[in-house]
């Protein structure tokens, strides 16, 4: 059972809409899922229509009048997920349990009784780094901190982090944490420079996918739904999809790195890489400071995958692209242009040229 708590002390950075929609697309995947609402604000819970009476507050609290256990206040959602709502109850626990030994370990504790239920368990956490995020961060095995790409957006990041050392250290529990880029606007300049700065931060420590910014995220969040039942062709789905793909994908390159690939694997893997051939792109711009290449192979998504690395003023990328024509623009420090360098071209729906190349 893998549990991830989503926080950062900063508000409105995504964490309800990265909590709601991970846990969504994780559960599309099959997988068995508890989303936990430990934000008094009852975000996550109001997001799914949700407006409970009982909440975790009713599962830690002593005096509590309606004393009850986790199964007793987990909701389904739709038969796809389950959800402990939260209400502002939840709130008065940091008081309540002040002098209390042992605070901090109460939600981990509860944990205990979940195991072999659920695979993934996602805590979305309060704009706080108070009693419930400890708790949360305590009874989690890693921790995704959502980072959006305007001015002030890294701001008391390095305090969360120190918190999560102190956890460690203090707290003798063992915890990664790494980073996810929400709300990016590939429009702006600003969110490119940003990125470039979260990357040579974070490094390795940087969520590969990136959350683009997408209003029908937030018109999900008033409907009551997940935006993968909302829309699920829009980018936000497509986007959270990806994400639960990529925690999924750690998983499996856990168990393959334990188990060697069977013959009969390894035969289906070669034959389908012959459909691929592999693409070099090239663009010589010495000045740059960030180059993409995005194009119909992934959905013009602007991501970690397709970032070009500069060498000598040179920025390359190679992909790996199925058979047939492709067409792709680059984005240099935010801006869409063509390929310079390729006279193969067809024209878009914004009336520019997107460059084209085939692979055979
Ligand atoms: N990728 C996105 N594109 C467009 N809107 C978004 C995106 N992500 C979040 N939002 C919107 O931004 C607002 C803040 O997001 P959210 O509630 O997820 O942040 P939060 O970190 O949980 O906030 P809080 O700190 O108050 O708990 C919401 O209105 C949400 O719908
Ligand atoms: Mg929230």
């Amino acid at each position: 059972m893998r549990i991830i708590a989503v926080a950062n002390q900063k508000g409105g950075c995504g964490k309800t809409t990265t909590s709601i929609n991970l846990t969504a697309a994780l559960a599309l995947n099959g997988k068995r899922v508890l989303l936990v609402d430990l934000d008094p604000q009852s975000h996550a819970s109001l997001g799914l229509n949700v407006d409970s009476q009982d909440s975790i507050y009713n599962v830690i609290s002593k005096i509590a009048p309606r004393k009850l256990s986790i199964d007793q206040i987990t909701r389904s959602i739709d038969n796809k997920f389950d959800l402990v709502p939260s209400n502002v109850l939840v709130g008065t626990l940091e008081q309540e349990l002040a002098d209390e030994i042992g605070r901090e370990i109460k939600l981990a504790t509860i944990f205990e009784s979940l195991k072999g239920k659920y695979d993934y368990i996602i805590i979305d956490c309060p704009p706080n780094l108070g009693f419930l995020t400890i708790n949360a961060l305590r009874a989690s095995s890693e921790v995704i901190i959502p980072v959006e790409t305007s001015r002030f957006s890294l701001q008391g990041v390095d305090r969360l982090l120190d918190i999560i050392r102190l956890v460690k250290d203090r707290l003798n529990h063992n915890i990664t944490s790494r980073v996810l880029v929400t709300m990016f606007d590939s429009r702006l300049r600003h969110s490119f420079s940003m990125l470039d700065i979260i990357k040579d931060q974070f490094s390795e420590n940087l969520i590969g996918t990136i959350v683009h910014l997408n209003v029908k995220l937030k018109e999900a969040a008033v409907a009551g739904k997940s935006v993968l039942d909302y829309d699920k062709y829009c980018r936000g789905s497509k986007d959270y999809f990806s994400l639960a793909k990529e925690l999924i994908a750690q998983e499996q390159s856990k168990e393959s790195s334990l188990s060697p690939m069977s013959s009969t694997m390894k035969k289906v893997v070669k034959d389908k890489i012959k459909d691929f051939g592999l693409v070099s792109f090239a663009f010589s711009a010495p000045e740059a400071k960030s180059v993409y290449v995005a194009g119909d192979f992934n959905n013009w998504y602007v991501d970690e995958s397709c970032r070009m690395r500069q060498k000598n003023g040179t920025w390359s990328a190679s992909l790996k692209l199925r058979s047939g024509k492709h067409q792709y623009r680059f984005i240099v420090d935010g801006r869409w242009q063509e390929d310079p360098a390729n006279p193969n071209r067809a024209e878009n729906a914004f009336g520019d040229a997107n460059s084209v190349v085939e692979v055979v």
